[in-house]
């Protein structure tokens, strides 16, 4: 009988909807369940998940909190293309934490807080350029699928067909956590930039902290040349700490997008910033922003009720799972003698074969990916599942008990064994 992979190859583009999941060899996984820091995968039974959805999942699978809050939310309708409770609810979380006094647009993926975010930079500035940084992920639209060109001007190029050249030229490019090719854009460019785009901790190129005094010169560079910061926390809202990386490195930023962990696991992004920037936003302003799922009721609720359990201290639960978990890939490396780095900042953390250090993205470059992908296969071999690019990151949830990481560390003895030694 034709398995599912292959029916799925016949009428999905890759067997996916989504690259990342067609990396697994031989083919995507087939997932019939999840529950807690499991998923059921088929053919292979119970699999310790550390990919957690890439983030959202903070609480692990289908928490009853959450469930239960869905549950209620679906015996009252589901869409109503009006205002309900619950958008001013999490609105209320959400500025609480992120942004106290500000104001909330709600839309409905990290895609799209983004590129409202850098429309919005722009229509309030007056200005057309921006500046994102090599290495860094914010979303598929066209303004930031856009790579350093080879010029010294840090004029974008298309990272993709179908991007038009003249849109990319629009965004300028520099290397993430480099003070000095920031200082020199701003030099030759600043009276034109609108906004300053930045994960603050780099999540989809690995995991790369920022260099102590990076964030704070985006901060100096931005409000001396009259550019907005956007702080891009859809991974690192709500992760490092209840107020994002702004309340982990002391930083602020003049608008925040976040998306992931705020929908408790169902599809949402957002857009927080000062009234005074949100109201060029419609309706009260002209840039323009709508959406037929904006605010959706069970987004909303599900937000909220994770909102709760990490202000209760599941947020504390899953850094501390991910410090046990690099404590066990540490013992598991060290005794082989073999070069190799982790980053991790809270919950979300990344390893780095063949390098002592990784503090740019050339670092990630210069890592041994085969080393990493035979890691992931090695693990994956013992129901442990990291992801399976060396780009992505490994994240932890309030569900990873003790118990579970101690059950991955055995895993990790044998499977570092196999992957790395010799
Ligand atoms: C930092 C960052 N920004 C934006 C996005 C895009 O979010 P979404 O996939 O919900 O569109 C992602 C997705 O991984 C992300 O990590």
């Amino acid at each position: 009988m034709e398995s599912l992979v292959d029916r799925a190859r016949r009428v999905l583009v890759g067997g996916v909807n989504s690259p990342a999941r067609a990396l697994t060899r031989p083919g995507p996984l087939v997932v019939e369940s999840a529950s807690g820091p499991y998923l059921n995968v088929d053919g292979m039974g119970r699999v310790v998940d550390y990919i957690l959805g890439y983030g959202p999942l903070i609480l692990g699978h289908s928490p009853e909190p959450v469930a239960e809050a869905v549950r209620e939310q679906l015996g009252r309708g589901w869409l109503y293309a009006a205002l309900a409770e619950a958008e001013v609810e999490l609105a209320e979380a959400v500025a609480r934490h992120v942004m106290p006094g500000g104001k909330v647009r709600f839309v409905n993926s990290g895609t799209e807080a983004t590129m409202t975010a850098i429309r919005l930079a722009r229509g309030y500035t007056g200005r057309d350029l921006i500046l994102k940084f090599e290495g860094n992920y914010h979303g598929a639209h066209d303004s930031v699928l856009v790579s350093a060109g080879s010029a010294a001007a840090s004029l974008g190029v298309p990272k993709s067909p179908g991007v038009p050249g003249s849109l990319a030229r629009l965004t300028l490019v520099a290397p993430y956590n480099s003070v000095d090719a920031v200082e020199e854009v701003f030099e030759e460019r600043g009276g034109d930039i609108a906004a300053v785009i930045v994960e603050p901790v780099a999540g989809n190129y690995g995991v790369i902290p920022p260099r102590r005094g990076f964030l704070e010169a985006l901060r100096r560079l931005t409000s001396r040349h009259g550019a907005l910061l956007i702080f891009d926390e859809v991974i690192t809202g709500f992760r490092l700490a209840l107020g994002g990386a702004q309340e982990y490195y002391g930083v602020r930023a003049d608008l925040v997008t976040l998306g992931k962990i705020i929908g408790g696991g169902f599809p949402i992004g957002a857009v927080v910033g000062p009234r005074h920037i949100m109201a060029h936003l419609t309706p009260e302003g002209p840039v323009f922003n709508a959406g037929t799922f904006n605010g959706h009721p069970v987004s909303m609720v599900a937000g909220l009720a994770t909102i709760r359990e990490l202000e209760r201290g599941a947020l504390k639960r899953a850094s501390e799972a991910a410090r046990a978990l690099e404590e066990a890939f540490r013992d598991a490396l060290d005794p082989l003698g073999v070069d190799y780095t982790i980053n991790r900042v809270e919950s979300m953390m990344q390893v780095f074969p063949g390098v002592g250090e990784v503090s740019e993205p050339s670092h990630v470059s210069a890592a041994d990916a085969k080393a990493y992908i035979r890691l992931h296969e090695a693990l994956l071999r013992r129901r442990v599942l990291v992801t399976p690019s060396i780009h992505e990151a490994i994240f932890t949830s309030s569900a990873h008990a003790p118990e579970v990481v101690e059950e991955t560390a055995e895993a990790l003895r044998s499977a570092v064994r196999e992957a790395l030694s010799g």
